[in-house]
């Protein structure tokens, strides 16, 4: 039976429990592809080609595939399966710098074993599993709560401009800048979405796009210099934007091309939301420029959509996949208990006291 691509979920673990189940997002629009991956090379992989991608999706993905590295630990002594765990721990964390979900789930993992060094090995993996499952079944809980509070900032109709792709692909369901929209449409509202391309990886043409369309969402695809013009023509009357990582001062690193878009917005005095799960948010962080932002591969920009290498040989690229937004540009940042408004640092502050 053909499925549709969007009644997946993003990021499962197969009914075996022997095999992580994403969509392969590199595929999109064009083919539609479900992956099921067993091994840690593979999901290490997955996780580093944008095969699955977007912060909470990163997430859940590692918790998945430690478990399932885990599982495939052959031993009964708890240190040397601690050993063995910690290999695969930092093997998965060597896959992308910049989105701190990967780090957090894999921390909330290791805190399982640490936890557990009287039980059996065989325990500790279905706690692991458990884990794991709780990380995914959190994830559309907290997208969903991002949604509700996302949506009491924009009315039916509105025209809400976004820039990489923070929708369902993005995590397991409703992602986090798109479930706004999605929780509106499950209440019968109706909004159109601009969305960036996204270069260099197109995340917003190929992803943002294909996500709404199939929801039912008026979606206008624009290249990411035309966003200065949509704003000026009075068109757009929000943005909301994802994030991969969220300094203790609200400084926020999210797709490359996230920080020009905020500028634009305040030029318009058009509001600039950045919807962040507390996973997303690192208070160990204290400013903006000392998260690690990764830095991937020219051909991205010289050779990956074009049927022939379109730059000169012997020209350089700098290809940074993300860059950091001054806190004074947001908004406001919606997280899953609430939209937090300046100052970051002191509200973000409280936020975590109160709930974490
Ligand atoms: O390189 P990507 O595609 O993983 O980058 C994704 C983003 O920048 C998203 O906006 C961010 O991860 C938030 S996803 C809810």
């Amino acid at each position: 039976m053909k499925h549709n691509i969007i009644d997946f979920d993003t990021v499962a673990l197969d009914d075996q429990n022997n095999a992580l189940l994403i969509i392969d997002q590199t595929q999109l629009p064009g083919k539609k592809e479900i992956l099921s991956l067993t091994n840690i090379e593979d999901i290490r992989e997955a996780i580093c080609l944008l095969k699955v991608r977007g912060a909470p999706a990163i997430g859940v993905a590692a918790a998945i595939g430690i478990y399932l590295a885990a599982k495939q630990i052959n031993t009964d002594s708890y240190f040397e399966f601690l050993a063995e765990f910690n290999k695969a721990k930092k093997y998965l964390a060597s896959s992308r710098p910049t989105a701190v979900n990967l780090f957090w789930a894999l921390e909330r993992m290791e805190e399982i074993v640490l936890d557990n060094p009287d039980t059996k090995v065989a325990e500790i993996k279905e706690l692991l599993r458990e884990e794991a499952l709780l990380i995914r079944e959190e994830d559309i809980n907290v997208c969903k709560s991002i949604g509700e509070y996302g949506l009491s900032l924009i009315k039916d109709g509105d025209a809400i401009l976004t820039h990489c792709n923070a929708g369902s692909l993005a995590a397991v369901k409703y992602g986090t800048a798109l479930a706004p929209i999605y929780v509106g449409l499950e209440q019968g509202m109706k909004f159109r979405v601009f969305a960036d391309e996204t270069r260099p990886l197109l995340q917003g043409a190929r992803l943002t796009a294909y996500e709404l369309v199939e929801h039912g969402v008026d979606t206008i695809v624009i290249c990411d210099n035309m966003a200065s013009q949509v704003m000026k023509n009075g068109w757009i009357d929000a943005i909301f934007v994802g994030c991969d990582r969220v300094a203790a001062n609200g400084d926020v690193a999210n797709k490359i091309g996230t920080s020009g878009v905020a500028i634009l917005a305040k030029h318009y005095g058009i509001p600039f939301y950045v919807c962040a799960p507390t996973s997303t948010i690192d208070m160990n962080i204290q400013f903006g420029n000392h998260i690690p932002i990764e830095e991937r591969p020219g051909e991205e920009i010289t050779e990956m959509w074009y049927k022939q290498r379109m730059v000169h040989p012997y020209a350089l690229t700098y290809n940074p996949a993300f860059d950091i937004t001054d806190h004074e540009l947001i908004t406001a940042i919606v997280t899953e208990y609430g939209i937090v408004r300046a100052p970051y640092k002191e509200n973000l502050k409280e936020l975590y006291i109160n709930h974490l």
